[in-house]
């Protein structure tokens, strides 16, 4: 795996880690950060031994802070445009990622760090987080897609009262709106976000990948719609070693070996 600058991966087994680090900056995103996640995450999506990926931020005080403030100053409205496009991009490349990803939220997760843990696929947070969209107070909005994703996870109401106040809220509150799906201490963070991990590994990796599809693909679809690709994929499991390997192990009572295949 090639290295990088401002970001880290690591592979241990079969969980990719992928680290923002720029811990004196907080981990803001800058556009190198943006162009290097961009390039990390085409080679997870290749890679066939990352099953599952980490997604942190290096440091004990920030996940990340936010899209870098000092280089966004000095943008013209054209380049403010572009900055977003890319973010916009590199967070749908990452919310579309074929492995299921788990943001370990620890610290400070703020406008453009908020919406990195919202293109995971499920929050871990540390108690000490603090999470929120607060753009308007620089007078700009969220560019990194926290206008929807946000409201598509805990409602336009509450992604309306966070965005337009622009304040943080803790980690208890964010869980109880249903921003993240588990608050830990600070030193369980990375464990616990690696029982995740393990959980979601003991399973057939294809069916875990064509579920995520399908929830994500189904929720932008009339419902009709959506239990058809369910129906279609359902059956394309069908296809599958693994499926035959999950239905044997059941009825001759043993556990399953998946190959992925
Ligand atoms: N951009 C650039 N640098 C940042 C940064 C950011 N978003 N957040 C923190 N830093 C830098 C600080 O400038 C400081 O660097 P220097 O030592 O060189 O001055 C360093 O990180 C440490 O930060 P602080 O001294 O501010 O640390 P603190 O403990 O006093 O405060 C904080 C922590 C409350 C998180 C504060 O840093 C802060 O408010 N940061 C900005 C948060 C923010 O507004 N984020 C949204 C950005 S806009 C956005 O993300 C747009 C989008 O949707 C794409």
């Amino acid at each position: 795996m090639k290295t990088f600058n401002k970001i880290l991966i690591d592979i241990k087994g079969k969980i990719g880690y992928l680290t923002i680090n720029q811990p004196k900056a907080l981990n803001a995103l800058d556009s190198e950060v943006l162009q290097e996640l961009n390039e990390a995450l085409t080679e997870i999506q290749n890679n066939a031994d990352i099953q599952v990926v980490i997604v942190t931020g290096a440091g004990e005080k920030a996940f990340v802070a936010g899209a870098n403030i000092k280089e966004m100053s000095q943008k013209t409205p054209i380049e403010g445009m572009t900055f977003s496009e890319l973010g916009n991009h590199v967070f749908s490349k990452l919310s579309n990622l074929k492995q299921p990803t788990i943001a370990a939220v620890n610290g400070f997760a703020l406008g453009g760090g908020s919406e990195l843990a919202l293109a995971c696929d499920i929050r871990i947070a540390s108690e000490t987080m603090k999470i929120g969209q607060p753009e308007v107070a620089l007078g700009i909005i969220p560019g990194f897609g926290g206008t929807q994703r946000l409201s598509r996870l805990v409602g336009v109401a509450k992604a309306k009262e966070l965005i337009f106040t622009g304040k943080n809220i803790k980690a208890d509150e964010a869980e109880k709106i249903g921003l993240v799906n588990k608050v830990v201490a600070p030193e369980e963070l990375m464990t616990e976000a690696e029982t995740l991990a393990n959980q979601i590994l003991k399973n057939a990796p294809f069916a875990v990948q064509q579920s995520k599809v399908v929830i994500d693909k189904g929720l932008e679809l009339p419902l009709d719609h959506a239990l058809t690709l369910e129906a279609d994929t359902f059956g394309l499991c069908f296809a599958t070693e693994d499926q035959t390997e999950g239905m044997s192990a059941f009825i001759e009572k043993r556990s399953s070996k998946f190959k992925g295949q």
